[in-house]
């Protein structure tokens, strides 16, 4: 199954790609992991990225399409992915497509994760990450006393982008540049907007009830 998940910054797309890419058996590739990895690796593609995300801009396109294009094309994605954090824009949205159409292929499904703003600023100031597994922790909905990844033992950290005049700047750029996209995949028939308040196992049984009829 080829899924994309969207909404906004702290809709809580990394937690719910965890569980429905694994529940699945498909990758799940998030163009934000990707670039947070090539930062921390030192990469050029990462030296290129981290000036936009540090702001809370988008990475120019053609910077991002090459990267999922690349990813795309390996073994692990030929028959199904679940995309998180891509497309981001109506123009990555029409290339995806076109992607895909040159494979004869086509998205299954996009599911739209719904929340409000001021839940997505609480969610973001108290997330956080494991540096060792990748895990996404939020200090009070998981009840978080220590920066140690109950998983795994690594230590969690708080992303940088995560900072308050970041958080809403990213929230003005996915009304801008993002939210567009909703009415694009409305308009493709392929959109399913999920309830993403309530606890996260709940979130995630909306979603894989979304998935149920194409599995
Ligand atoms: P990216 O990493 O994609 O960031 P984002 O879209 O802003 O999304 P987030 O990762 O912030 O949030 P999320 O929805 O995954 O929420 P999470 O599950 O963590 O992108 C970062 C940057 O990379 C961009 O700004 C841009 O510069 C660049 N970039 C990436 N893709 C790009 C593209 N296609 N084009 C151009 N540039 C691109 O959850 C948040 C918190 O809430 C966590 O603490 C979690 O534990 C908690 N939580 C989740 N669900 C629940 C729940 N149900 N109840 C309570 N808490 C919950
Ligand atoms: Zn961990």
């Amino acid at each position: 199954m080829r899924i994309v998940l969207v909404g906004p910054p702290g809709a809580g797309k990394g937690t719910q790609a965890q569980f429905i890419a694994s529940h699945l058996s498909i990758p799940k590739i998030s163009t934000g992991d990707i670039f947070r990895a090539n930062v921390s690796g030192g990469t050029e593609l990462g030296r290129q990225a981290k000036k936009y995300m540090d702001r809370g801009d988008l990475v120019p396109d053609e910077v991002t399409i090459a990267m999922v294009r690349d990813r795309l094309a390996e073994e692990d994605a030929r028959d199904g992915f679940l995309l998180d954090g891509f497309p981001r824009n109506v123009p990555q949205a029409e290339t995806l497509k076109k992607i895909l159409s040159e494979w004869d292929a086509k998205l299954d499904i996009v599911l739209n994760l719904v929340v409000d703003e001021d839940e997505v600023v609480r969610r973001l100031s108290g997330r956080r990450t494991c540096e060792r597994c990748g895990k996404i922790w939020h200090v009070d909905f998981d009840d978080k006393q220590d920066d140690i990844c109950d998983d795994c033992g690594g230590h969690l950290f708080q992303r940088d982008d995560d900072k308050e005049e970041v958080v809403r700047h990213r929230l003005e750029v996915y009304k801008e540049q993002t939210a567009p996209l909703v009415q694009f995949y409305a308009d493709e028939g392929i959109l399913r907007g999920i309830d993403a308040t309530g606890p996260v196992e709940e979130v995630t049984n909306r979603a894989l009830r979304e998935l149920r009829p194409l599995e």
